[in-house]
């Protein structure tokens, strides 16, 4: 495996990797990498001759009051763990080269980054997918793998291929869990012992809806209800929001008649987690 930081250097390997007809699947992440980062490395090796994973903590997506600063980072541990899984190219771009001097230049999917996450995070999507249309101007895959976990980036970024005419196929992966249902997360690291137990009711509430559903409910507002009881119970938690959504413009909906997404945000002290499951 090689760990890149230059940008310049990364564009001659992909361009060596194109020239000899070799298909590049890509990763991105901001690092502190666990078992979810490590599902989506090992379809890519599955499915490409070469593997590119990323790791940036990328400021544009954070709020100002956000956790940019104290974001985990072990870039030694996750050079490890992306090895092992299979990554050919491990690039660790520099903020400088990503974001210089006079840097004017932002991608904006309207509409679909104002839903959800964007309303208490303004501005994230569009730091995503700047970095993310960057990121793939450098890396220049056949494919990119992202999780579930992130529904709603997911979307915008498959919005932003399409739109931006990008030849790559955007692939999504099943969220990985922890043992007791918790989406794994770089920032599970950030809990306390008590909020890492309570924050298993973000799984255990789309479980129970997911039961519901499947029993024939298909009435948003009953599932709705359902869940924020059960998540409102919860005494360590603040509720952010709970929707449902169709999978295309992420506008709430009020009966389920196509697949539509359940998802979640809460905050435990000053962690936000976020979950979702997909009503099919
Ligand atoms: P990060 O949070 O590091 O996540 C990188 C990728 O891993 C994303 O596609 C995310 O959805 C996926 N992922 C995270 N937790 C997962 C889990 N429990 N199961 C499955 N997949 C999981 O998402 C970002 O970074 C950034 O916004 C990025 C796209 C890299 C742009 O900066």
């Amino acid at each position: 495996m090689q760990i890149i930081t230059d940008v310049k250097e990364m564009r001659e390997i992909v361009e060596g990797i194109k020239q000899s007809g070799q298909s590049i699947g890509f990763v991105p992440t901001m690092g502190y990498l666990h078992f979810g980062h490590l599902a989506l490395i090992t379809a890519a090796r599955k499915q490409n001759n070469m593997v590119a994973a990323s790791i940036f903590v990328n400021p544009a997506q954070f709020g100002p009051e956000e956790d940019f600063e104290r974001y985990p980072r072990d870039v030694e541990a996750d050079s490890i763990k992306a090895k092992s899984a299979g990554v050919d190219l491990l690039f660790c771009p520099k903020i400088e080269d990503i974001y210089g001097a006079g840097y004017a230049t932002y991608v904006e999917t309207e509409g679909l980054s104002e839903q959800l996450c964007g309303k208490s995070r303004p501005g994230h999507f569009r730091g995503v997918c700047t970095v993310v249309l960057k990121l793939f101007n450098i890396v220049q895959p056949k494919r990119a793998y992202f999780g579930q976990k992130d529904a709603q980036q997911f979307i915008i970024l498959k919005r932003m291929t399409l739109d931006l005419n990008l030849d790559i196929e955007m692939i999504c992966l099943p969220i990985v869990r922890e043992a007791d249902g918790l989406a794994m997360s770089s920032r599970n690291i950030y809990l306390t012992e008590q909020e890492r137990r309570k924050a298993t009711v973000l799984n255990c509430s789309l479980n129970e809806a997911k039961q519901l559903y499947d029993a024939g409910e298909r009435n948003a507002q009953a599932l709705l209800e359902v869940v924020e009881k059960k998540l409102l119970k919860v005494k360590e938690g603040r509720l952010d929001y709970a929707e449902l959504v169709d999978l295309t413009h992420l506008l709430p909906i009020t009966k389920i008649d196509k697949p539509a997404l359940l998802a979640l945000a809460m905050y435990f002290g000053q962690t936000r987690l976020i979950d979702n499951v997909i009503l099919q």
